[in-house]
């Protein structure tokens, strides 16, 4: 069956029919494009980018630039996935005008249809903003990676009783200034499911247990391809590190012993025009030749 374009509205309506949404990021073309023709609901260009293909220890180094430069990227590469553009640290909790013009700019530039922010109830001014402006919002609670600092590194959220009514009241709030779905990042199941049982849109998780409408995962790690840390929650669907590992060794070896490339790999020239040239270079003073040909060429001054 041929793939159809997904919306936000369609994303909403897989939760009333209770099928699950699939989600994973990207950041390039190439990706991008075998992401879509798996079939994949919807697309992010998160801010992971910056420790997954930037090097930073964290996502707080990214910027508006970097972020803009690969959304365009995937969008080249997608026709059919929902496209949702990360926004990076500082570029909408400075005030609402910067907001709604740095989510303006996924939208207009970039060719993402969605825009997602990370915090609770605090961001509704921001996120009402974005959508009065006819730009469509993703929400994201619990462990928020832009405020590690605040958490003390990268932890469970939502804890305490405390904490974990916080999750639900910040979710619910979102919902009412009209994010399109939540991501929920690294908090108990248990949680994650009354969250998912208390609002009528989607909610994505990422370490949030199987109750949610949907699943998010960042895709240099489960195909292994970043390797610095290892949460509980991520599963290697795939060994890609191992098979690039492979694939540059086998490269190595062929060019070292001269069995790459082969003839099958190289162009031909025709046999009676090689004879030719071959008589040429055999009777030719190539060192004269270029003298001449040069003297020939140069501009007078
Ligand atoms: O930046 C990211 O990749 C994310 C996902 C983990 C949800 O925010």
């Amino acid at each position: 069956m041929a793939l159809q374009k997904m919306t936000t509205q369609k994303i909403i309506e897989k939760k009333k029919r209770k099928e699950k949404i699939i989600a994973i990021t990207s950041y390039d073309y190439s990706f991008a494009k075998i992401v879509d023709e798996c079939g994949i609901d919807l697309i992010l260009v998160g801010d992971s980018l910056s420790m997954v293909i930037l090097g930073y220890s964290n996502t707080l180094s990214v910027t508006m630039d970097e972020m803009i430069h690969h959304t365009k990227a995937v969008s080249r590469g997608v026709s059919n996935a929902l496209i949702v553009a990360d926004m990076p640290f500082l570029s909408y909790k400075i005030n609402i005008y910067e907001a709604v013009r740095n989510a303006g700019r996924f939208i207009q530039e970039c060719g993402a249809e969605a825009v997602k922010v990370e915090g609770g109830a605090k961001l509704s001014p921001i996120i009402e903003a974005m959508i009065d402006a006819d730009i469509q919002v993703m929400g994201h609670i619990g462990l928020t990676p832009q405020a590690i600092y605040e958490f003390g590194g990268f932890l469970v959220q939502g804890k305490t009783i405390e904490a974990a009514k916080k999750l639900i009241f910040d979710a619910k709030s979102l919902e009412k200034s009209g994010v399109f779905s939540i991501v929920l990042e690294s908090i108990p199941w248990q949680i994650a499911k009354l969250i998912t049982q208390s609002i009528d849109i989607p909610t994505i998780g990422i370490g949030a247990g199987s109750y949610c409408d949907g699943q998010i995962l960042v895709i240099n790690d489960m195909l292994g391809l970043f390797t610095d840390f290892k949460p509980k929650f991520l599963k290697h669907f795939g060994d890609v590190g191992e098979s690039v590992r492979n694939a540059l060794h086998s490269y190595k070896n062929e060019v070292e012993e001269g069995v790459y490339p082969g003839r099958e790999h190289s162009y031909e020239y025709p046999q009676e025009s090689i004879e030719k040239i071959n008589e040429w270079f055999e009777n030719v003073d190539i060192e004269e030749e270029f003298n001449k040909k040069t003297r020939n060429t140069t501009i007078s001054s």
